[in-house]
C-alpha cells in the first residue's frame, strides 16, 4: 500500500494543563485541542479536580444504584433523577452535585471549542459508582469491550456523541480505559457485518415507542458496529492494536465516544456528562462518524 494515501493515526491521548473548569484556554492551546479532539484523540485534565465537600461526599458514598441500571442518571433539561436508591428527601441534594458537574463540564468544553455553542445540546449526566472489574454484564452492555456508542433508543441521526468525564473516587482508584483505532479503520473492519434495515422497522420501533424519535441509517449502521466489535472475541483480544489510559482521581477527560473506539476496564465513582454536536460546528466536519461513513458506503445516511 502506497505509505503517502495512509492517514497518520492520532495519538491517543493530549494532556492539558488546565486546572480551572471555567478558564478560557489560550488561542494557540485550544486550537491544539479542537484539532485532537476532533482527530479521535482523548482530551485529558490531569490537574483538574472536581471538588467535593463532605456532605457530597457522604451523598456520592450513599447514592448507589437502585439497581434497574448501570448508573445514575440526572437530566439537567428537567432536573429529573433516576436509578438511585437514596431516599426523597436526599435527592435534592445529589441533583445539585450533579447539576454543578454538568455546568462545569459545558464550560470545559466551551473553554476548548467555543464554536461549537450554537451547535450543542447537553443531554444527560451520570454518576458511576460502582467498580467496572468483575461486573457481570450481557456482551451488549459490557464496556469492557472496546466499542464505538450508539444508543438502541435514542437515535442522533448523524449528531455526535461528546462526553467529559472526571473521576472522583475518594481511595485513589484509577479509571482504566483502552482505546483502539482510527474511526475509519474500525468502520473498514465491521462495515460488512452490517444488515439491511428491515423495511419499515424505523418506523415501526419509533411508532412503539422503542426509539425517541426516527432511526436513520446512520443510526443503524452505528449500532451495528457497536454491536460487532463488542462480539468480536478476536478484534477484542488484540490488544496490540489498543492505547491503555490510566484516569486517576482528580483527573478529567473529553472524547468524541461515537468516534473513538473505547473500553472501560477498571475503577469506580466517575461522573459523566454527554454532549451532542450537529457536526456542522466541528472545524472538520468531514471526520466525522455520518461523513466517513456516507465516504465509505457512498450514499447519504440521513
Ligand atoms: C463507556 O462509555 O463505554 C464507559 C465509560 C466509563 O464509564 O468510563
Ligand atoms: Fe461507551
Amino acid at each position: 500500500m502506497d505509505a503517502h494515501a495512509v492517514a497518520r493515526p492520532p495519538s491517543p491521548m493530549l494532556a492539558l494543563p488546565v486546572a480551572s473548569w471555567t478558564d478560557p484556554l489560550a488561542p494557540a492551546l485550544q486550537a491544539e485541542a479542537q484539532e485532537a479532539l476532533e482527530s479521535g484523540s482523548v482530551l485529558v485534565f490531569p490537574r483538574l479536580t472536581f471538588a467535593l465537600d463532605a456532605a457530597e461526599w457522604r451523598l456520592l458514598a450513599a447514592a448507589e444504584s437502585d439497581g434497574s441500571r448501570k448508573n445514575v442518571s440526572y437530566d439537567p433539561a428537567t432536573g429529573v433523577l433516576k436509578g438511585t436508591a437514596l431516599p426523597p428527601d436526599r435527592r435534592p441534594a445529589l441533583a445539585a452535585v450533579m447539576r454543578r458537574f454538568a455546568d462545569s463540564a459545558q464550560a470545559l468544553l466551551l473553554a476548548v471549542a467555543p464554536g461549537y455553542a450554537p451547535h450543542l445540546e447537553r443531554a444527560r449526566t451520570s454518576f458511576r459508582p460502582t467498580e467496572i472489574a468483575g461486573r457481570a454484564m450481557p456482551w451488549r452492555k459490557d464496556d469492557t469491550r472496546l466499542h464505538v456508542d450508539a444508543f438502541p433508543s435514542r437515535p442522533t441521526r448523524g449528531r455526535r456523541i461528546l462526553r467529559v468525564f472526571v473521576n472522583v473516587d475518594p481511595d485513589g482508584t484509577p479509571r482504566r480505559w483502552a482505546v483502539g483505532e482510527p474511526f475509519e479503520e474500525f468502520a473498514r473492519a465491521f462495515l460488512s457485518r452490517v444488515p439491511r434495515p428491515l423495511p419499515g422497522s424505523a418506523a415501526v420501533l419509533h411508532w412503539l415507542g422503542l426509539t425517541k424519535g426516527r432511526r436513520s441509517r446512520y443510526d443503524h449502521i452505528m449500532l451495528h458496529l457497536h454491536d460487532a466489535a463488542k462480539r468480536d472475541a478476536a478484534y477484542q483480544g488484540d490488544t496490540a492494536r489498543q492505547h491503555r489510559l490510566d484516569f486517576p482521581p482528580g483527573t478529567a477527560w473529553m472524547v468524541f465516544t461515537d468516534q473513538v473506539p473505547h473500553a472501560a476496564h477498571a475503577g469506580r465513582n466517575a461522573l459523566e456528562q454527554t454532549f451532542h454536536l450537529d457536526p456542522a460546528g466541528m472545524a472538520h466536519p468531514e471526520r466525522s462518524p455520518l461523513r466517513v461513513l456516507e465516504r465509505l458506503t457512498g450514499r447519504a445516511l440521513t
